[in-house]
């Protein structure tokens, strides 16, 4: 497989062009070939169960020095052969790293890194870049730091994509990247911000002990009103950042003062569209029209629509608000009753944030404005090409701890959304639009083409088939009586309304992708350790409604502490499809575990649940899609963000417990062929860091990523702090030097110093 060929423009001319945008698409859209029928699809999956069984019993048998039986030859021979010639089929191959606790980014021999953006750069020539040295002496507190960062590159970068200078070319040395900013860290920015259980002067005995959580929450509050500016900067670093960005003789840098640079923040005018806009729930005192919002919020993984927009997706937005406590106790009349009922299944903070926001912008108090939190988290779509058109929450496609938004076409064009809903014990989403898009059209004709179709839940049977379960109102339980009115309240309690149909509860859905070459379907479940295999299961309640916590098929591991990856079939490999088939593809953890099991066959695991006698695989027991030679595999834990190069290789990046204790990075494994399963870590991550993004150039010469929170995080020492952080990455290190604050940043890694080679080789 040879990359596509694409010319390296290297041009500053961005005024000729955007009279372009307006065109037909200029590459080749893939058309899929015959369909499968869906039986078939399902026949072959339970070949390939048994072919992985008799493989585990020859390697068991050939352990034992037994003489091998026909059918064991077969496979023993078919074995070899597949070690042998593994690297014909194999396109991974890069030097794999072992994991690392360095503070620093680690790539395989032979590649390199770029910093690109980091946290406080300027995008706008009229404001200076944030000088780290002075955060300590209250830099962010000063009059006019909230309006610099408003100008400058956001905090917690976390999905990233690449949007070529022309759009839907594979010019892949200059163009956008759409970036988001999904938090904030105030102990890491502002001295003097005040941390649970740090150690105070107790005003009656003198005597220095640790801060309740009431004292912490009041000092918080008094210090916003104090500085307010805090706020101001806090609002400023969250939401999303376009960026125009080039590669020159090899190194990736952004261009400060292009026209085409943008931040979106949390006080950025955005439109709500589709059907929930202007709705009585989405109206707020501030926005009687329910069509406006201000700022986007806890922006996490994304994507990035087939007509060249960006997708970025508002995952934990509950935790901005304050005071649900007060209009709870007060609400009486059948509208506030129904305000309640929007809230039930994705609660908010009864009494403070942790933030303190609601005492310097009073729509973060939910006492005045009950519906505000209701205007958050939805699917928001940025277009890079146009600065000046307003971006938009696509309310079709639902509201809940969106994690993702990934785009891929059906076989008739219509626009497929996948998105995790991640919290625990949350579902599987997709969205269809109505209508398909035309490549050939003019670009305007699908700037609107998320506002219409169906939105489903996944329902993942025992038995290997699943459903995706329409959110139609009028149909089901999705009637007047369980408290929908209409479609919009379908979408704005969508939480409800797939609990009402009979979604499965899943481990913590992360990021979901599909492979553009197989249009297989992958959802990672970073991890969900109050999935319990002992007498602690039972029927326990998460979000406001009971679920029983015990293992079943689809979420096999009590505790599931490194999380697992799901893959799903669509019925004749249309991603518009109702049905599937479905299995799990990835047990993440140690795979030379010493206390748990090895498995080949996802069959032996299943085997294992058994609720009578409440056992149940634990999270020392791994499953790596059938390969079955634990030594040529990493231990990977946590997995969060997934994406695809251009082979159908699936890249992993973690954020959370990795099983060996080390940093979080990057992992990449073959979804198809002899080499299935056999995954190897390509890259790790600084300290207390998170890996994001997992974005490649067209040509995947190039692999974008986000560093979020460095230094910030699961404390390596103490209670990271502005004054103590456990990083020092990107403008110093742990290792010695001066040390810099550690700054949230996006990364470019490349094959060779020019990155001439391909991503993965
Ligand atoms: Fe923001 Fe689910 O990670
Ligand atoms: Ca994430
Ligand atoms: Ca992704
Ligand atoms: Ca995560």
């Amino acid at each position: 497989m040879t990359a596509k060929k694409t010319p390296d423009v290297v041009s500053s001319r961005e005024d000729d062009y955007s009279d372009m945008l307006d065109q037909p698409d200029v590459s080749l859209v893939e058309r899929p070939g015959a369909s499968e029928p869906y039986e078939k699809v399902f026949q072959r999956r339970l070949a390939r169960r048994q072919f992985l069984k008799g493989s585990a019993g020859v390697a068991a048998g050939v352990a034992v020095g037994g003489a091998l039986v026909p059918e064991q030859a077969d496979a023993f021979w078919w074995s070899w052969w597949r070690r042998r010639f593994s690297r014909r089929d194999d396109t991974l191959r890069f030097s794999p790293i072992e994991g690392s606790n360095a503070d620093r980014i680690i790539v395989p021999y032979g590649y390199t890194q770029d910093i690109v953006i980091r946290w406080g750069d300027s995008i706008n020539r009229h404001y200076p870049d944030l000088d780290t040295d002075e955060i300590e002496n209250g830099a962010l507190l000063a009059p006019g730091a909230g309006e610099a960062q408003a100008n400058q590159f956001g905090y917690n970068c976390d999905a990233v994509e690449f949007y070529p200078l022309i759009p839907r070319t594979g010019i892949s040395s200059t163009g956008f990247v759409c970036c988001n900013h999904e938090y904030t860290q105030p102990e890491m920015k502002y001295p003097g911000w005040p941390l649970f259980g740090e150690q105070i002067l107790d005003p009656d005995s003198n005597e220095i002990r640790p801060a309740t959580s009431e004292e912490t929450a009041a000092r918080i509050r008094d210090f916003v009103i104090e500085h307010p500016e805090a706020v101001k900067v806090e609002l400023a670093a969250h939401g999303i950042s376009v960026v125009r960005v080039r590669r020159r003789r090899g190194r990736w840098s952004y261009r400060k003062g292009s026209r085409f640079n943008r931040r979106i923040t949390a006080e950025t005018p955005i439109e709500i569209s589709g059907p929930a806009a202007g709705h009585p729930l989405l109206q707020t005192y501030g926005d009687p029209t329910g069509t406006v919002v201000k700022g986007t919020l806890n922006n996490c993984a994304g994507g990035q629509t087939p007509w060249g927009t960006y997708l970025s997706a508002e995952e934990n937005v509950d935790q901005y608000f304050g005071n649900f406590a007060a209009f709870s106790e007060r609400a009486s009349t059948d509208e506030e009753l129904n305000v309640l009922d929007a809230h039930a299944r994705l609660p908010l903070p009864r009494g403070q944030s942790n933030r303190g926001w609601e005492y310097v912008e009073t729509r973060f108090d939910v006492d005045v404005e009950p519906n505000e939190a209701l205007r958050f988290g939805w699917v928001v779509e940025v277009d890079p090409y146009n600065p000046h058109t307003p971006a938009k929450k696509r309310t079709a496609i639902g509201r809940f701890k969106h994690e993702c938004a990934t785009t891929i076409l059906a076989k008739d064009n219509r626009c497929v959304v996948y998105s995790g809903d991640d919290a625990r014990m949350e579902y599987v989403f997709k969205f269809v639009s109505k209508d398909s898009y035309d490549p050939h059209a003019p670009r305007s004709k699908a700037m609107d083409l998320l506002d219409e179709g169906t939105l489903y839940a996944a329902r993942f049977n025992e038995d290997g088939s699943g459903e995706w379960l329409p959110l139609i109102f009028g149909t089901g339980r999705l009637l007047p009586e369980f408290g929908f009115d209409s479609q919009a309240e379908v979408l704005i309690k969508a939480r409800k309304a797939a609990d009402l149909l009979g979604a499965t509860p899943m481990d913590r859905p992360e990021d979901v992708e599909a492979n553009p070459k197989s249009k297989k379907v992958y959802v990672a479940l970073t991890n969900n350790t109050r999935r319990q295999n002992t007498d602690a299961a039972g029927t326990r309640i998460f979000q406001g409604r009971e679920v029983n916590t015990f293992p079943e098929p689809a979420n096999p591991r009590g505790p599931n502490r490194f999380g697992h990856i799901m893959e799903i079939t669509e019925a004749n490999d249309d991603n518009a499809a109702e049905h599937f088939t479905w299995e799990i593809f990835l047990l993440a953890g140690d795979p030379e575990t010493t206390v748990g099991s090895y498995f080949t066959s996802i069959d032996d695991v299943t085997a294992n649940i058994n609720i009578a006698g409440n056992t149940a695989p634990g999270q020392e027991d791994v499953y790596y899609a059938g390969w079955d030679d634990p030594s040529q595999v990493a231990p990977i834990g946590s997995p969060d963000n997934i994406s695809f190069d251009n082979d159908g290789n699936l890249w992993i990046i973690t954020d959370g417990s990795q099983p060996r204790g080390t940093n979080n990075g990057g992992f990449a494994v073959p979804t198809e062929g002899p080499n299935r399963g056999k995954l190897r870590q390509f890259m790790s991550g600084p300290i207390d860091c998170e890996v994001c993004g997992g974005e490649f150039t067209p040509d995947n010469r190039t692999l974008f990523l986000n560093i979020q929170h460095p230094g910030g995080r699961f404390a390596s020492f103490g209670n990271p702090t502005l004054e103590q952080p456990s990083s020092f990455w990107p403008d110093s290190s742990v290792d010695g030097g001066s040390k810099k604050q550690p700054r949230p940043s996006l990364v470019a890694i490349k094959n060779g110093r020019y990155g001439w080679g391909r991503v993965g080789e």
